[in-house]
Protein backbone atom coordinates (compact mmCIF):
# COMPACT_ATOMS: atom_id res chain seq x y z
CA UNK A 1 0.00 0.00 0.00
CA UNK A 2 1.50 3.28 -1.27
CA UNK A 3 2.45 5.74 1.90
CA UNK A 4 0.48 8.66 2.88
CA UNK A 5 1.48 11.94 1.32
CA UNK A 6 3.03 13.87 3.84
CA UNK A 7 3.86 17.13 1.60
CA UNK A 8 0.35 18.15 0.93
CA UNK A 9 0.34 21.71 -0.46
CA UNK A 10 -1.76 23.21 2.47
CA UNK A 11 -1.43 27.08 3.71
CA UNK A 12 -3.82 27.63 6.34
CA UNK A 13 -4.22 31.48 7.82
CA UNK A 14 -4.07 31.65 11.64
CA UNK A 15 -5.15 34.92 11.71
CA UNK A 16 -8.14 34.46 9.58
CA UNK A 17 -11.59 34.99 11.38
CA UNK A 18 -12.37 31.28 9.79
CA UNK A 19 -12.32 28.45 12.18
CA UNK A 20 -9.18 25.96 11.47
CA UNK A 21 -10.86 23.12 10.81
CA UNK A 22 -13.00 24.79 8.43
CA UNK A 23 -10.23 25.59 6.21
CA UNK A 24 -8.46 22.58 6.60
CA UNK A 25 -11.57 20.92 5.04
CA UNK A 26 -11.92 23.43 2.37
CA UNK A 27 -8.43 23.01 1.22
CA UNK A 28 -8.39 19.61 1.40
CA UNK A 29 -11.88 19.32 -0.72
CA UNK A 30 -10.17 21.76 -3.28
CA UNK A 31 -6.97 19.33 -3.48
CA UNK A 32 -9.55 16.50 -3.95
CA UNK A 33 -11.32 18.40 -6.87
CA UNK A 34 -8.28 19.10 -8.42
CA UNK A 35 -7.29 15.78 -8.19
CA UNK A 36 -4.08 16.66 -6.01
CA UNK A 37 -5.38 13.79 -4.20
CA UNK A 38 -6.61 11.27 -6.08
CA UNK A 39 -9.58 8.97 -5.77
CA UNK A 40 -8.36 5.64 -3.57
CA UNK A 41 -5.39 7.42 -2.30
CA UNK A 42 -4.85 7.33 1.61
CA UNK A 43 -4.63 9.98 3.52
CA UNK A 44 -2.43 10.47 6.16
CA UNK A 45 -3.75 10.01 9.69
CA UNK A 46 -4.81 13.00 11.91
CA UNK A 47 -1.59 12.37 14.32
CA UNK A 48 0.66 12.92 11.38
CA UNK A 49 -1.24 15.87 9.99
CA UNK A 50 -1.77 17.61 12.57
CA UNK A 51 2.42 17.24 13.70
CA UNK A 52 3.23 18.65 9.59
CA UNK A 53 0.89 21.39 10.01
CA UNK A 54 1.52 22.62 13.56
CA UNK A 55 -2.14 21.89 14.15
CA UNK A 56 -4.08 20.13 17.60
CA UNK A 57 -4.79 16.91 16.44
CA UNK A 58 -9.02 18.00 17.22
CA UNK A 59 -9.07 20.48 14.22
CA UNK A 60 -7.36 17.69 12.09
CA UNK A 61 -10.11 15.06 13.04
CA UNK A 62 -12.76 17.60 12.55
CA UNK A 63 -11.63 18.84 9.42
CA UNK A 64 -12.00 14.77 8.27
CA UNK A 65 -15.23 14.18 9.71
CA UNK A 66 -16.90 17.06 8.24
CA UNK A 67 -15.44 15.40 4.66
CA UNK A 68 -16.64 12.01 5.64
CA UNK A 69 -19.89 13.46 6.26
CA UNK A 70 -20.09 15.09 3.13
CA UNK A 71 -18.74 11.96 1.09
CA UNK A 72 -15.37 12.90 0.05
CA UNK A 73 -13.65 10.75 2.33
CA UNK A 74 -14.08 6.63 3.61
CA UNK A 75 -12.65 4.84 6.55
CA UNK A 76 -11.47 1.35 5.96
CA UNK A 77 -11.62 -0.44 9.15
CA UNK A 78 -8.31 -0.83 10.64
CA UNK A 79 -6.03 0.47 7.32
CA UNK A 80 -6.96 4.47 7.72
CA UNK A 81 -8.63 7.33 5.54
CA UNK A 82 -8.93 7.22 1.51
CA UNK A 83 -9.96 9.50 -0.62
CA UNK A 84 -13.42 8.69 -2.42
CA UNK A 85 -13.78 8.53 -6.31
CA UNK A 86 -16.40 11.66 -6.87
CA UNK A 87 -17.57 12.53 -10.26
CA UNK A 88 -15.95 16.20 -10.59
CA UNK A 89 -18.87 17.53 -11.78
CA UNK A 90 -17.23 21.03 -11.92
CA UNK A 91 -14.65 20.03 -14.24
CA UNK A 92 -16.22 17.28 -16.16
CA UNK A 93 -19.24 18.96 -17.39
CA UNK A 94 -18.53 20.96 -20.79
CA UNK A 95 -19.80 24.57 -20.67
CA UNK A 96 -21.74 24.79 -23.97
CA UNK A 97 -24.12 21.63 -24.48
CA UNK A 98 -22.78 19.07 -27.09
CA UNK A 99 -22.77 20.13 -30.75
CA UNK A 100 -25.01 18.65 -33.06
CA UNK A 101 -25.35 17.87 -36.58
CA UNK A 102 -26.93 20.69 -38.73
CA UNK A 103 -29.92 19.87 -38.98
CA UNK A 104 -30.33 19.61 -42.80
CA UNK A 105 -33.19 16.53 -41.98
CA UNK A 106 -34.60 17.96 -39.25
CA UNK A 107 -35.11 17.76 -35.79
CA UNK A 108 -33.88 20.83 -32.67
CA UNK A 109 -30.90 22.69 -32.53
CA UNK A 110 -30.42 25.61 -30.54
CA UNK A 111 -28.84 28.69 -31.77
CA UNK A 112 -26.01 27.97 -29.59
CA UNK A 113 -25.31 24.82 -31.50
CA UNK A 114 -25.81 26.59 -35.03
CA UNK A 115 -23.60 28.96 -34.13
CA UNK A 116 -20.80 26.37 -33.07
CA UNK A 117 -21.68 24.42 -36.64
CA UNK A 118 -21.13 27.81 -38.29
CA UNK A 119 -24.73 27.97 -39.71
CA UNK A 120 -26.01 31.47 -40.20
CA UNK A 121 -29.06 31.12 -37.94
CA UNK A 122 -31.94 33.72 -39.17
CA UNK A 123 -34.88 32.00 -37.35
CA UNK A 124 -37.07 34.77 -35.29
CA UNK A 125 -37.53 34.85 -31.69
CA UNK A 126 -33.90 36.11 -30.74
CA UNK A 127 -32.66 39.97 -29.94
CA UNK A 128 -29.19 41.14 -30.45
CA UNK A 129 -27.73 40.99 -26.81
CA UNK A 130 -23.39 41.53 -28.20
CA UNK A 131 -24.17 45.37 -28.07
CA UNK A 132 -25.32 45.32 -24.46
CA UNK A 133 -22.95 48.05 -22.85
CA UNK A 134 -20.91 45.89 -21.08
CA UNK A 135 -19.75 48.67 -18.75
CA UNK A 136 -23.00 49.53 -17.70
CA UNK A 137 -24.63 46.20 -17.21
CA UNK A 138 -21.28 45.99 -14.68
CA UNK A 139 -21.96 49.04 -12.98
CA UNK A 140 -25.42 48.23 -12.51
CA UNK A 141 -24.66 44.76 -11.41
CA UNK A 142 -21.61 45.93 -8.77
CA UNK A 143 -24.65 48.51 -7.65
CA UNK A 144 -27.25 46.01 -6.63
CA UNK A 145 -24.76 43.94 -5.30
CA UNK A 146 -23.46 46.31 -2.89
CA UNK A 147 -26.87 48.19 -1.92
CA UNK A 148 -29.43 45.31 -2.02
CA UNK A 149 -29.03 43.47 0.88
CA UNK A 150 -30.45 39.76 1.09
CA UNK A 151 -34.15 40.18 1.52
CA UNK A 152 -35.91 37.59 4.16
CA UNK A 153 -39.10 38.88 3.09
CA UNK A 154 -39.05 39.57 -0.66
CA UNK A 155 -42.52 41.30 -1.91
CA UNK A 156 -44.31 39.18 -4.52
CA UNK A 157 -45.17 41.78 -6.13
CA UNK A 158 -41.60 43.06 -6.98
CA UNK A 159 -39.10 45.28 -5.83
CA UNK A 160 -40.80 48.50 -4.80
CA UNK A 161 -38.37 50.73 -6.58
CA UNK A 162 -38.44 49.33 -9.34
CA UNK A 163 -41.90 49.14 -9.55
CA UNK A 164 -41.36 53.04 -8.97
CA UNK A 165 -38.47 53.35 -11.96
CA UNK A 166 -40.45 51.01 -14.00
CA UNK A 167 -43.78 53.00 -14.05
CA UNK A 168 -42.20 55.92 -15.10
CA UNK A 169 -40.49 53.77 -17.80
CA UNK A 170 -43.70 52.73 -19.45
CA UNK A 171 -44.81 56.90 -19.12
CA UNK A 172 -42.54 57.87 -20.66
CA UNK A 173 -41.53 55.34 -23.12
CA UNK A 174 -45.29 53.73 -23.81
CA UNK A 175 -47.36 56.33 -22.57
CA UNK A 176 -49.10 54.69 -20.44
CA UNK A 177 -51.12 55.46 -17.47
CA UNK A 178 -49.56 53.06 -15.08
CA UNK A 179 -48.18 53.62 -11.18
CA UNK A 180 -46.03 51.13 -8.95
CA UNK A 181 -49.57 49.47 -7.29
CA UNK A 182 -50.60 48.22 -11.11
CA UNK A 183 -46.93 46.43 -11.64
CA UNK A 184 -46.06 43.01 -10.95
CA UNK A 185 -42.53 42.01 -12.01
CA UNK A 186 -42.13 38.64 -13.23
CA UNK A 187 -39.49 37.15 -14.83
CA UNK A 188 -40.50 37.74 -18.11
CA UNK A 189 -43.45 37.63 -20.53
CA UNK A 190 -43.72 33.92 -20.02
CA UNK A 191 -44.48 33.84 -16.92
CA UNK A 192 -46.38 36.82 -16.63
CA UNK A 193 -48.70 34.38 -18.94
CA UNK A 194 -48.44 31.61 -16.24
CA UNK A 195 -49.57 33.28 -13.34
CA UNK A 196 -52.37 35.29 -15.24
CA UNK A 197 -53.47 31.65 -16.71
CA UNK A 198 -53.20 30.03 -13.42
CA UNK A 199 -55.52 32.69 -11.95
CA UNK A 200 -57.85 33.13 -14.54
CA UNK A 201 -57.50 30.49 -16.99
CA UNK A 202 -57.51 27.27 -15.32
CA UNK A 203 -60.67 24.92 -16.93
CA UNK A 204 -61.67 28.02 -19.16
CA UNK A 205 -61.12 28.44 -22.43
CA UNK A 206 -58.43 30.58 -23.41
CA UNK A 207 -57.86 32.19 -27.14
CA UNK A 208 -54.77 32.40 -28.48
CA UNK A 209 -54.23 34.41 -32.25
CA UNK A 210 -53.78 31.55 -34.92
CA UNK A 211 -50.79 31.99 -36.65
CA UNK A 212 -49.74 32.71 -33.12
CA UNK A 213 -47.07 32.91 -30.03
CA UNK A 214 -46.92 28.90 -29.79
CA UNK A 215 -45.23 29.12 -26.10
CA UNK A 216 -48.16 30.93 -24.97
CA UNK A 217 -50.19 28.17 -26.01
CA UNK A 218 -48.43 25.61 -24.42
CA UNK A 219 -48.63 27.86 -21.13
CA UNK A 220 -52.40 27.99 -21.44
CA UNK A 221 -52.08 24.66 -22.25
CA UNK A 222 -49.78 23.15 -19.41
CA UNK A 223 -51.96 25.45 -16.86
CA UNK A 224 -55.04 23.66 -17.41
CA UNK A 225 -56.98 25.74 -20.45
CA UNK A 226 -58.81 24.50 -23.15
CA UNK A 227 -56.71 26.65 -26.09
CA UNK A 228 -59.11 27.86 -28.99
CA UNK A 229 -57.37 29.14 -32.14
CA UNK A 230 -58.05 32.64 -33.03
CA UNK A 231 -57.95 33.97 -36.55
CA UNK A 232 -55.26 36.54 -37.37
CA UNK A 233 -55.27 38.46 -41.52
CA UNK A 234 -52.61 41.34 -41.89
CA UNK A 235 -54.31 43.92 -39.35
CA UNK A 236 -54.27 41.08 -36.50
CA UNK A 237 -56.66 39.18 -34.61
CA UNK A 238 -60.16 39.22 -36.34
CA UNK A 239 -62.41 40.40 -33.89
CA UNK A 240 -65.60 39.02 -35.94
CA UNK A 241 -64.18 35.62 -36.08
CA UNK A 242 -63.76 35.60 -32.26
CA UNK A 243 -64.90 32.32 -30.80
CA UNK A 244 -67.57 32.26 -28.10
CA UNK A 245 -67.61 31.59 -24.51
CA UNK A 246 -63.82 32.37 -23.96
CA UNK A 247 -62.37 33.07 -20.60
CA UNK A 248 -59.22 35.17 -21.65
CA UNK A 249 -57.84 36.03 -25.32
CA UNK A 250 -54.03 36.89 -25.81
CA UNK A 251 -53.09 38.85 -28.44
CA UNK A 252 -50.31 40.63 -29.92
CA UNK A 253 -51.73 44.25 -31.05
CA UNK A 254 -48.53 46.28 -31.53
CA UNK A 255 -46.85 44.15 -33.60
CA UNK A 256 -49.05 40.70 -34.72
CA UNK A 257 -46.35 37.78 -33.72
CA UNK A 258 -45.63 36.20 -36.68
CA UNK A 259 -47.37 37.86 -39.43
CA UNK A 260 -46.34 41.40 -38.11
CA UNK A 261 -49.93 43.44 -38.86
CA UNK A 262 -50.27 46.07 -36.21
CA UNK A 263 -54.17 46.58 -34.67
CA UNK A 264 -55.77 49.93 -36.01
CA UNK A 265 -57.42 51.69 -33.74
CA UNK A 266 -61.23 50.89 -35.11
CA UNK A 267 -60.53 47.55 -34.61
CA UNK A 268 -59.24 47.86 -31.13
CA UNK A 269 -62.27 49.82 -29.95
CA UNK A 270 -64.52 46.57 -31.56
CA UNK A 271 -62.94 44.06 -29.49
CA UNK A 272 -62.52 46.05 -26.79
CA UNK A 273 -66.48 46.49 -26.59
CA UNK A 274 -66.48 42.93 -27.32
CA UNK A 275 -64.25 42.21 -24.39
CA UNK A 276 -66.82 43.82 -22.62
CA UNK A 277 -69.90 42.30 -23.70
CA UNK A 278 -68.51 38.62 -23.85
CA UNK A 279 -66.10 39.48 -20.05
CA UNK A 280 -63.50 38.16 -21.78
CA UNK A 281 -59.90 39.48 -20.14
CA UNK A 282 -57.36 40.39 -22.54
CA UNK A 283 -53.97 39.84 -22.06
CA UNK A 284 -51.92 42.10 -24.10
CA UNK A 285 -48.41 40.93 -25.22
CA UNK A 286 -46.20 43.90 -25.64
CA UNK A 287 -43.07 42.39 -26.60
CA UNK A 288 -41.37 44.35 -29.38
CA UNK A 289 -43.52 47.41 -29.43
CA UNK A 290 -40.27 49.72 -29.23
CA UNK A 291 -39.16 48.29 -32.52
CA UNK A 292 -41.20 50.29 -34.69
CA UNK A 293 -39.13 52.40 -37.29
CA UNK A 294 -41.36 54.16 -39.27
CA UNK A 295 -43.03 55.68 -36.70
CA UNK A 296 -43.48 56.27 -32.57
CA UNK A 297 -43.91 52.75 -31.23
CA UNK A 298 -47.98 52.32 -30.75
CA UNK A 299 -50.21 53.08 -28.03
CA UNK A 300 -50.71 49.83 -25.94
CA UNK A 301 -54.24 48.47 -26.04
CA UNK A 302 -54.17 48.37 -22.22
CA UNK A 303 -54.35 52.68 -22.37
CA UNK A 304 -57.96 52.14 -24.24
CA UNK A 305 -59.36 49.93 -21.54
CA UNK A 306 -57.39 49.30 -18.17
CA UNK A 307 -60.35 46.91 -16.69
CA UNK A 308 -60.38 44.83 -19.79
CA UNK A 309 -56.56 44.87 -20.40
CA UNK A 310 -53.59 42.74 -18.41
CA UNK A 311 -50.45 44.20 -20.25
CA UNK A 312 -47.09 41.58 -20.45
CA UNK A 313 -43.63 43.50 -20.90
CA UNK A 314 -40.06 42.02 -20.88
CA UNK A 315 -36.65 42.80 -21.16
CA UNK A 316 -36.41 39.65 -23.08
CA UNK A 317 -36.63 41.56 -26.35
CA UNK A 318 -34.88 44.86 -25.65
CA UNK A 319 -32.28 43.87 -23.51
CA UNK A 320 -31.56 40.34 -22.97
CA UNK A 321 -33.45 36.61 -22.08
CA UNK A 322 -30.80 36.12 -19.82
CA UNK A 323 -31.88 39.02 -17.59
CA UNK A 324 -34.92 37.48 -16.48
CA UNK A 325 -37.45 40.03 -15.95
CA UNK A 326 -40.89 40.95 -17.35
CA UNK A 327 -43.98 43.00 -15.88
CA UNK A 328 -47.56 42.48 -15.44
CA UNK A 329 -49.94 45.92 -15.52
CA UNK A 330 -53.03 44.94 -13.88
CA UNK A 331 -55.46 46.75 -11.97
CA UNK A 332 -54.28 47.24 -8.28
CA UNK A 333 -57.25 45.04 -7.36
CA UNK A 334 -55.20 41.89 -9.86
CA UNK A 335 -52.21 42.91 -9.37
CA UNK A 336 -53.18 42.27 -5.26
CA UNK A 337 -54.38 38.68 -5.96
CA UNK A 338 -51.63 37.82 -8.43
CA UNK A 339 -49.32 38.56 -5.69
CA UNK A 340 -51.57 36.50 -3.36
CA UNK A 341 -51.04 33.49 -5.93
CA UNK A 342 -47.26 33.90 -5.71
CA UNK A 343 -47.08 34.10 -2.51
CA UNK A 344 -48.79 30.33 -2.41
CA UNK A 345 -46.88 29.24 -5.44
CA UNK A 346 -43.37 30.22 -3.75
CA UNK A 347 -42.75 32.18 -6.66
CA UNK A 348 -39.88 34.71 -7.02
CA UNK A 349 -38.00 37.49 -9.05
CA UNK A 350 -34.59 37.43 -7.73
CA UNK A 351 -33.81 40.96 -5.67
CA UNK A 352 -30.72 41.06 -6.95
CA UNK A 353 -31.87 41.35 -10.63
CA UNK A 354 -34.76 43.30 -9.87
CA UNK A 355 -32.13 45.91 -8.55
CA UNK A 356 -29.95 45.76 -11.45
CA UNK A 357 -32.76 46.32 -13.28
CA UNK A 358 -33.66 49.64 -11.72
CA UNK A 359 -30.33 50.91 -11.68
CA UNK A 360 -30.10 50.36 -15.31
CA UNK A 361 -33.24 52.16 -15.79
CA UNK A 362 -32.54 54.92 -13.26
CA UNK A 363 -29.26 55.24 -14.96
CA UNK A 364 -30.81 55.78 -19.02
CA UNK A 365 -29.05 52.94 -19.85
CA UNK A 366 -32.26 51.17 -21.11
CA UNK A 367 -33.13 54.01 -22.90
CA UNK A 368 -29.74 54.72 -24.39
CA UNK A 369 -29.92 50.86 -25.58
CA UNK A 370 -32.99 51.16 -26.46
CA UNK A 371 -32.64 54.01 -29.15
CA UNK A 372 -29.17 52.08 -30.22
CA UNK A 373 -30.79 49.21 -30.72
CA UNK A 374 -33.94 50.88 -32.65
CA UNK A 375 -30.92 52.48 -35.40
CA UNK A 376 -29.37 48.80 -35.08
CA UNK A 377 -32.42 46.90 -36.19
CA UNK A 378 -33.48 49.14 -38.73
CA UNK A 379 -30.68 48.94 -40.56
CA UNK A 380 -31.02 44.93 -40.75
CA UNK A 381 -34.34 45.39 -41.84
CA UNK A 382 -33.12 47.48 -44.83
CA UNK A 383 -30.72 44.92 -45.53
CA UNK A 384 -32.93 42.53 -45.55
CA UNK A 385 -35.22 44.21 -47.38
CA UNK A 386 -32.73 44.99 -50.01
CA UNK A 387 -32.10 41.45 -51.15
CA UNK A 388 -35.79 40.26 -50.16
CA UNK A 389 -38.09 43.26 -50.35
CA UNK A 390 -40.09 41.48 -53.45
CA UNK A 391 -41.07 38.44 -51.36
CA UNK A 392 -41.71 40.11 -48.02
CA UNK A 393 -44.44 41.32 -46.35
CA UNK A 394 -45.05 42.55 -42.67
CA UNK A 395 -45.04 46.25 -40.65
CA UNK A 396 -41.75 48.25 -40.47
CA UNK A 397 -41.07 46.54 -37.00
CA UNK A 398 -40.14 43.97 -35.24
CA UNK A 399 -37.05 41.85 -35.15
CA UNK A 400 -38.21 39.32 -38.29
CA UNK A 401 -39.51 39.44 -41.77
CA UNK A 402 -42.22 37.18 -43.58
CA UNK A 403 -42.58 35.81 -46.84
CA UNK A 404 -45.11 33.91 -47.68
CA UNK A 405 -44.39 30.94 -50.38
CA UNK A 406 -47.11 28.15 -50.93
CA UNK A 407 -46.87 25.38 -48.41
CA UNK A 408 -44.93 23.21 -51.20
CA UNK A 409 -42.43 26.28 -51.77
CA UNK A 410 -42.01 26.95 -48.08
CA UNK A 411 -40.60 23.56 -47.72
CA UNK A 412 -38.27 23.58 -50.58
CA UNK A 413 -36.56 26.54 -49.83
CA UNK A 414 -36.48 25.85 -46.01
CA UNK A 415 -34.83 22.66 -47.29
CA UNK A 416 -32.48 24.12 -49.66
CA UNK A 417 -31.46 26.89 -47.67
CA UNK A 418 -30.93 24.62 -45.14
CA UNK A 419 -28.11 22.84 -46.84
CA UNK A 420 -26.34 25.95 -47.65
CA UNK A 421 -26.40 26.42 -44.39
CA UNK A 422 -29.31 28.73 -43.27
CA UNK A 423 -31.86 28.07 -40.95
CA UNK A 424 -35.05 29.93 -41.20
CA UNK A 425 -38.59 29.34 -39.31
CA UNK A 426 -41.58 27.50 -41.29
CA UNK A 427 -44.92 29.53 -40.22
CA UNK A 428 -46.23 26.12 -39.50
CA UNK A 429 -45.14 26.31 -36.56
CA UNK A 430 -46.85 28.98 -35.04
CA UNK A 431 -50.14 27.37 -36.74
CA UNK A 432 -52.59 24.90 -35.22
CA UNK A 433 -55.73 25.40 -37.51
CA UNK A 434 -55.67 24.92 -41.29
CA UNK A 435 -53.00 27.45 -41.77
CA UNK A 436 -54.52 30.55 -44.03
CA UNK A 437 -50.77 31.79 -45.05
CA UNK A 438 -47.70 29.27 -45.77
CA UNK A 439 -44.25 31.23 -46.00
CA UNK A 440 -40.63 31.54 -44.15
CA UNK A 441 -40.07 33.93 -41.29
CA UNK A 442 -36.37 35.46 -41.35
CA UNK A 443 -35.11 36.99 -37.95
CA UNK A 444 -32.38 39.89 -37.86
CA UNK A 445 -31.93 39.67 -34.30
CA UNK A 446 -29.15 37.41 -33.87
CA UNK A 447 -26.83 37.47 -36.41
CA UNK A 448 -24.21 40.34 -37.39
CA UNK A 449 -24.85 41.83 -40.57
CA UNK A 450 -22.26 40.06 -42.45
CA UNK A 451 -23.93 36.97 -42.22
CA UNK A 452 -27.08 38.28 -42.35
CA UNK A 453 -26.27 39.68 -46.06
CA UNK A 454 -24.55 36.42 -47.16
CA UNK A 455 -27.89 34.70 -45.69
CA UNK A 456 -30.09 37.01 -47.70
CA UNK A 457 -28.05 36.17 -50.70
CA UNK A 458 -28.27 32.80 -50.46
CA UNK A 459 -32.12 32.52 -50.00
CA UNK A 460 -32.89 35.44 -52.56
CA UNK A 461 -30.62 33.08 -55.27
CA UNK A 462 -33.13 30.34 -54.33
CA UNK A 463 -36.23 32.04 -54.44
CA UNK A 464 -35.40 33.47 -57.96
CA UNK A 465 -34.79 29.90 -59.44
CA UNK A 466 -37.76 28.58 -61.12
C1 LIG B 1 -44.48 36.82 -29.10
C2 LIG B 1 -43.42 36.86 -28.04
N1 LIG B 1 -43.74 37.28 -26.82
C3 LIG B 1 -42.83 37.33 -25.83
C4 LIG B 1 -41.52 36.95 -26.03
C5 LIG B 1 -40.54 37.03 -24.88
O1 LIG B 1 -40.84 36.12 -23.93
P1 LIG B 1 -40.07 36.09 -22.52
O2 LIG B 1 -40.21 37.45 -21.92
O3 LIG B 1 -40.78 35.04 -21.75
O4 LIG B 1 -38.64 35.78 -22.79
C6 LIG B 1 -41.15 36.47 -27.27
C7 LIG B 1 -39.76 36.00 -27.48
O5 LIG B 1 -39.41 35.36 -28.39
C8 LIG B 1 -42.12 36.43 -28.30
O6 LIG B 1 -41.80 35.99 -29.53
Amino acid sequence: MPRPRADLPLHLDRDASEALNVQLSRALRELMRAGVLTPGERMPSSRALAAELGLSRTVVTEAYQQLYAEGWLEGRHGSGTFVVHVEKSGHAVPRRPPREDPPVGGGFVSRTEARAAGLLDLRPGAPWVHDVDRAAWKRAWRRAAAEHPPDDDPDPRGLPWLREVLAGHLRRARGMVVRPENLVITRGTGHGLDLVAALLAAGGRAGVEDPGYERARNILQARGAEVVPCPVDHEGVVVDRLPDGLRLLYTTPAHQYPLGGRLPIARRERLLAWARATGTQIVEDDYDAEFRYDVAPLPALHGLDPERVILLGTLSKTLTPDLGIGWIVATPELATRLAALRRRLVDRTGGTVQYTTAVLLENGDLDRHLRRMRLEYARRRALVMEHLGEWAVGDTAGLHVLLPLGAARTAEIKAKAASRGVLLEDLTRYTRGEPSVHGLMVGYGSVAPAGLRRGCEILAGLLREP
